[in-house]
Order: structure tokens, then C-alpha cells, then sequence
């Protein structure tokens, strides 16, 4: 098949996110301006730049609140800061109990049941219990982005890492990461999610 997303794609769901397959989670937490924290996941989320190491994930859809933006996007406007929480398999469920539509006063490390850690590099607060923790500084917010409904909107929001904690536990010997044992989720399309099962090592030809 063939079809152009503007004359719709004659399915029964939207197979776009089913083929940018499986994203990474980037489970953003943030403080705002009143220094109350926040932590939702993105997992429009992705490494974009290697020295300095980027990142960015992006806001798309609405918040409940006409016109606004969701709590994420505009507590890193306010601040110029936030944390990328990696999702390990054993939090999915914290993960997507942060995910509900709540308002700006509500925290979702307490709702989640989750250890608040003071950050090292920023102001900014992550997981304790997350196997990495990305913590970014601010570097772009692209937010002329073309959007086709009304109050939603498509930003994206691009950070430095300035700080990285990775759990002791998952360092290997030989020093690399042991991504199987803590089996980062991954979003696909759909309510689908994944994690890795199957890893190899290929060289490049040069
Ligand atoms: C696994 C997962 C991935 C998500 N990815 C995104 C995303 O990439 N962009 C987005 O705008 N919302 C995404 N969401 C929805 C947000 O998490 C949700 O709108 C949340 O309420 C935003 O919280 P906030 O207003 O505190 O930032 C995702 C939800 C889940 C469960």
C-alpha cells in the first residue's frame, strides 16, 4: 500500500508509529518554577548528537487544558533543565501510571511510588531506581513546527547531557553496559511495547 498522511491512511489505526519501531522511552522528569516536580514519558526520544551527547524528545498531541502546553515542555522552558530517566522493565508500570493527564501540582514520583534523587549536574530531580539517568541542560526548543489540530502541538526539545548516573549493578566486567539484564522498554506502535531480547555485534566495512 501506499497512502499520504494528509488523505489519510485507510487502516484502522495509524501505522506510523508502528513502523518508527521501537523508540526508546525517555521518562522526563523536571522541577517547574515553584520547584514541584514532575516526570512524564516521551517516547518521541532519542540520542541526536555525540560530542558534546545530545538529546531530544518532543511534545506532540494536547494537554487537557486548551492552549496549554503539557507540564514538561513548559517546566523546561521555566528552568532549562530535565533528566531522561532510562525505563528499565521492572518500572513499566510506575512508568505508565506517570503517563495520566494530571495537573501541574501533582507529583508523580509519590503518586508512582518512586525514590525522588537529588540531581548532581541540575536542579532537577530523577528515578532513584532507574538504571541511567541522562541529565541535560537546555540547548534548542523548536517549536515552529507545523501542527493539523487545533491546540496541539508539535515541540521539540534538544539538551547537552551534562551529568550521567549509571547503576553500579549493570556495569559489566569487560565495562560495558549489561542492556539485557536491565532491559530498557521500548515503545512501537500502538499500546505495543518491547525490550531487548536478541543483541550482536556487527563491524562496519571501514
Ligand atoms: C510510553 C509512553 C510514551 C509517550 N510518549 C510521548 C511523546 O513522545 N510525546 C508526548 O507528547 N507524549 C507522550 N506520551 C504521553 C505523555 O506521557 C502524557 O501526555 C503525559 O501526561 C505528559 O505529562 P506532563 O504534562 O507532565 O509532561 C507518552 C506516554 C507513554 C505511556
Amino acid at each position: 500500500m501506499f497512502y499520504r498522511p494528509a488523505e489519510g491512511h485507510g487502516l484502522p489505526h495509524d501505522p506510523f508509529k508502528a513502523m518508527v519501531a521501537p523508540r526508546p522511552v525517555g521518562w522526563v522528569s523536571t522541577l517547574d518554577a515553584q520547584d514541584r516536580a514532575n516526570l512524564a514519558p516521551y517516547s518521541f526520544f532519542n540520542g541526536c548528537g555525540d560530542a558534546p551527547p545530545l538529546v531530544m524528545f518532543a511534545q506532540t498531541g494536547r494537554k487537557s487544558r486548551p492552549e496549554a502546553v503539557k507540564d514538561t515542555i513548559a517546566n523546561v522552558r521555566a528552568t532549562g533543565e530535565f533528566a531522561c530517566n532510562i525505563v528499565s522493565k521492572a518500572l513499566k508500570d510506575a512508568m505508565n501510571l506517570s503517563s495520566g493527564t494530571y495537573q501541574p501540582e501533582v507529583d508523580e514520583f509519590e503518586l508512582a511510588g518512586l525514590t525522588k534523587t537529588p540531581g548532581r549536574a541540575i536542579a532537577a530531580p530523577h528515578v532513584g531506581e532507574a538504571p541511567a539517568v541522562l541529565e541535560c541542560r537546555t540547548v534548542k526548543i523548536v517549536d515552529d513546527l507545523p501542527s493539523w489540530r487545533e491546540h496541539a502541538f508539535n515541540i521539540i526539545v534538544i539538551g547537552e547531557i551534562v551529568g550521567v548516573h549509571i547503576d553500579d549493578a549493570y556495569i559489566r566486567e569487560d565495562g560495558r553496559i549489561d542492556v539485557e539484564a536491565f532491559k530498557p522498554v521500548a515503545r512501537m506502535g500502538y499500546m505495543d511495547y518491547t525490550t531487548v531480547t536478541d543483541v550482536w555485534e556487527m563491524l562496519r566495512p571501514d
